[in-house]
């Protein structure tokens, strides 16, 4: 985890870590194999974005009073879901690295890997539906259909040049920005907000989910492995055109070429890599994220003041600071 999360997340610090111990042990109790790669997951470091923001919208909503043991297992959920999805897609995605130790493909196999996703998004759901909470247990459920559409259109789309801006941003939705809006909302939900206030908070989620996405796939160009703690480069390499790439076509059309024929000969690929940093794909991208990071704000707006709050909004600034 990066200092500067860890200093905003301090109003929840305390509850990530039970978090923490209450996944390995939700996850651990059934076999030895899931026990282990289950440490292995939860004991690394990840962010805990997720269940940050679950946590800090539950007290936020809360409006002074203590948070329930149900908004709690929500951010258990989040974190479960996210944690299956990451498992997944480092099978798609032939990644070795993930939160600076090797991939469960990596260390159990493809078999165990994807077994071990299925367990996390089958446990999710279990415990999803023991909040007792019909309107929770939808908004979560779509999340699961979401990602596994998000991961699909991103496989049929792998080397297209002709990809849209719009279907980039509808296939981020899928991926990343549907899990942080629902479980924003289904913590005001179990909060008995108002429908406008949750509805709110969804679009602060989508579009805080949309700019996270968007950094991400910049920090792919601009990032060291060591210090993402995942492989950097390698979403071109797979055929991933995300947004520098996108922007960069429009004024490299050299690029589409190296594309095409799929980096297959020798060089292609760093030449690629390279027009896209001296394009302004980069720049432009930076400004896509502002853009979806400062609607994210407006969309507190309403939210009354609180500590929890005004985490919240720096969330936003958190999130573009992450390229700096
Ligand atoms: C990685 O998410 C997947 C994306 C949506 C970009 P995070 O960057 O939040 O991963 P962890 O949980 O900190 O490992
Ligand atoms: C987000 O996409 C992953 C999921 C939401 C499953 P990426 O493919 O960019 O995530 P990283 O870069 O592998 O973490
Ligand atoms: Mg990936
Ligand atoms: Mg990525």
């Amino acid at each position: 985890m990066t200092s500067s999360a860890t200093s905003l997340f301090a109003p929840v610090e305390a509850d990530l870590c039970v978090l923490t111990e209450n996944l390995k042990k939700l996850i651990g109790a059934r076999h030895p194999v899931l026990f282990a790669a289950a440490e292995h997951l939860f004991g690394a470091k990840g962010k805990r974005l997720r269940p940050a923001i679950v946590l800090l919208i539950s007290y936020a909503t809360m409006m002074g009073k203590e948070i329930s043991q149900r908004h709690r297992r929500l951010a258990e959920i989040t974190e479960m879901i996210h944690t299956a999805s990451l498992v997944h897609d480092d099978v798609v995605d032939e990644s070795e690295v993930r939160r600076g130790i090797p991939t469960v493909h990596s260390s159990f196999g493809n078999r165990i890997a994807v077994l071990a996703g299925d367990f996390l998004f089958a446990q999710s759901s279990w415990y999803l539906a023991n909040l007792d909470n019909l309107e929770v247990v939808k908004l979560l459920s779509e999340v699961i259909m979401d990602l596994a559409e998000g991961e699909i259109q991103q496989g049929l789309s792998r080397f297209a040049c002709n990809l849209s801006i719009e279907a980039y941003l509808e296939k981020s939705y899928y991926k990343t920005a549907s899990l942080i809006a629902n479980s924003s909302k289904a913590a005001a939900v179990l909060s008995d907000a108002s429908s406008e206030m949750a509805n709110d908070l969804y679009q602060y989620g989508r579009h805080l989910g949309l700019a996270f996405q968007i950094v991400d796939d910049i920090l792919d160009f601009t990032g060291s492995t060591e210090a993402l703690g995942k492989p950097a480069g390698s979403d071109l390499k797979s055929g991933n055109l995300t947004a520098p790439v996108l922007f960069a076509l429009e004024e490299k059309p050299y690029l589409e070429v190296l594309i095409d024929r799929e980096f297959a000969q020798a060089g292609d690929w760093e030449q690629a890599i390279s027009l896209v940093r001296d394009s302004r794909g980069i720049e432009r991208s930076r400004e896509l994220a502002n853009h979806h990071a400062h609607l994210a704000s407006e969309y507190l707006h309403d939210l009354p003041p609180s500590e929890a709050r005004h985490t919240l909004l720096q969330l936003s600034d958190y999130v573009l600071s992450r390229l700096y």
